[in-house]
């Protein structure tokens, strides 16, 4: 593939259709929303302004961003709360031209401040419909265990959103990585497998490459969220590659949670160069920095490696490490292929 200028690389990133696959929808909760939410249930702030909130976001690791994401999520108490998070997040994505988004939910970490885990599941569903019906945008949920928590807590979590099994895909694992492996949750994830949900984990973020075989080995996880430490182990990357196991990276929360020092650091292009399935994402998009298109051109600028054969690649390989039809899929790769004719020839 031709090389294109800076700009035109830059437009060529922001026009590619592409999948979100890894997304807090909790963490696209921007200080404007905080603020307005606050008011809105009558909520009083451990900050003055919404300057003094951002200015707090400085993180030395992921225990001191959770820390700050969990008190943000505080404000979320109703339904029409949960819609209007989400909803705000799909007209971002929309801008991105992103074309399915798998979105992340905590439920923990509303049930356990007393708000209806309904009130969760409906507001996010709605909102869903509506990016699907206005925005054009596939839109899914995954339900995320946190993993500081024990088995037993996810247990009653999955056991309390059995009603509501129809409006969610899959189940994730968030949270405190460290001291928290993945096995701690076999068997809850094996029931889950057993109720046809899809499997997916955090895993290889903070923590060591065991991790992320255990995620694989023990939970079955179809896809790693993070997993950029598996270059730390031949074997796992072999494994990997030759399975096709989607990693999810995020590299702008890589840096802000000091994965890397700096984005020019980021492994993305040795991971590419592996011949692993890469995937873009933007993790908590209100804490790191950026929505999608930002990951993708704050990436792209500072590792220049990176050009129009790895574009196509990170979003053709969004479209197959989804977990979409078989049809969208193929209807997405033509897309991208119609983009790439346009602005890449
Ligand atoms: N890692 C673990 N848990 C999380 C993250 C993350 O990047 N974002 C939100 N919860
Ligand atoms: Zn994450």
């Amino acid at each position: 593939m031709p090389e294109l200028s800076r700009a035109r690389l830059h437009a060529l990133l922001r026009a590619l259709p592409k999948a979100e696959l890894h997304i807090h929808i909790e963490g696209s909760l921007e200080p404007e929303l905080i603020f307005r939410l606050a008011q809105r249930n009558g909520l009083k702030l451990a900050y003055p302004s919404v300057q003094a909130l951002r200015a707090a976001y400085a993180f030395s690791d992921l225990q001191s961003f959770l820390d700050i994401y969990y008190a943000g999520a505080s404000v979320l108490r109703r339904e029409q709360d949960f819609f209007d998070l989400a909803w705000a997040y799909f007209e971002r994505a929309a801008a991105d031209n992103v074309v399915r988004a798998e979105l992340f939910f905590d439920p923990q970490t509303h049930t356990e401040r007393g708000v209806p885990l309904q009130a969760v599941i409906t507001g996010l569903t709605h909102a869903c419909r509506r990016a699907h019906a206005e925005l054009g945008i596939s839109a899914k949920l995954i339900l995320c265990f946190l993993r500081h928590l024990s088995e037993e807590a996810a247990f009653a979590t999955l056991e309390q959103a059995l009603p509501y099994r129809e409006h969610f895909i899959g189940v994730g694992l968030d949270s405190s990585e460290m001291g928290h492996p993945p096995e701690k949750f076999a068997r809850v994830f094996a029931r889950c497998r057993e109720l046809g949900l899809h499997v997916v984990a955090h895993a290889g973020e903070e923590g060591p490459p065991a991790y992320i075989w255990s995620a694989l080995d023990v939970l079955k996880a179809e896809r790693i969220d993070h997993g950029v430490r598996c270059l730390e182990d031949p074997a796992l990357v072999r494994r990997l590659a030759a399975e096709r196991v989607p990693l999810t990276v995020c590299p702008l929360s890589n840096v802000k949670l000091r994965v890397f020092e700096t984005l020019a650091e980021h492994n993305l292009p040795a991971l590419l160069d592996a011949g692993l399935c890469v995937t873009l994402n933007s993790d908590d998009p209100a804490y790191f920095g950026g929505y999608l298109n930002d990951n993708f051109i704050a990436t792209f600028d500072a590792l220049p490696q990176l050009g129009t054969a790895q574009a196509y690649a990170l979003a053709r390989n969004s479209f197959e490490a989804s977990f979409a039809s078989a049809a969208d899929k193929a209807r997405w790769t033509a897309e991208l292929d119609d983009c790439f004719a346009r602005l890449a020839a």
